[in-house]
């Protein structure tokens, strides 16, 4: 009997145990999850900074990503993209594969390079699957 006890304590661990969640990094869970993720996430990489519309008390988010001519130009001369372009809703003809391999630094489809101010991003996988699935849902520029 007492060994029974124990055998059925012993199962009720290890139960206890695989129930316990793998918690790793930031792990979505949701797609609700990853576009919040990915939202945080360009926030931190400052994308609306360019790719919004300024105004006097900072980026215009009703029309987030949608596009904008960059408010300042270097002191110095250097090869330089006077508009951030619209992204919100994918760039047109992108798909989301081409914006996550853009955002592990990988280049546009077409190759064609992209020119300063535009950094140079190199995102992990993760971060640029919940980046674009963030730009992604945003409404397109009308
Ligand atoms: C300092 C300004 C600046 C910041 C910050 C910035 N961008 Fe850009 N981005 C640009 C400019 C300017 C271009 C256009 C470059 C060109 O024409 O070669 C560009 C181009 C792009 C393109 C290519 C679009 C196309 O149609 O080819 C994508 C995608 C993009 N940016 C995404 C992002 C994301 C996502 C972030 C934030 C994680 C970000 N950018 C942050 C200025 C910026």
């Amino acid at each position: 009997m007492a060994g029974a006890l124990a055998l059925l304590g012993l199962t009720a661990c290890t139960q206890a145990e695989t129930a316990i969640p793998a918690a790793g990094p930031a792990e979505a869970q949701t797609a609700e999850d990853l576009v919040a993720q990915g939202q945080y996430m360009v926030a931190m990489g400052g994308c609306n900074d360019c790719h919004t519309a300024m105004t006097p008390t900072g980026p215009d988010m009703s029309h987030a990503l949608q596009g904008a001519a960059l408010g300042f130009a270097p002191l110095v001369e250097m090869p330089w993209a006077p508009n951030a372009p619209p992204i919100a809703g994918l760039p047109e003809g992108w798909t989301g594969d081409d914006m996550i391999t853009f955002l592990t630094g990988g280049g546009r489809p077409s190759g064609v390079p992209v020119l300063p101010p535009m950094p140079q991003y190199r995102a992990s996988a993760a971060d640029a699957a919940a980046m674009t699935a963030y730009i992604a849902s945003l409404p397109k520029a009308e």
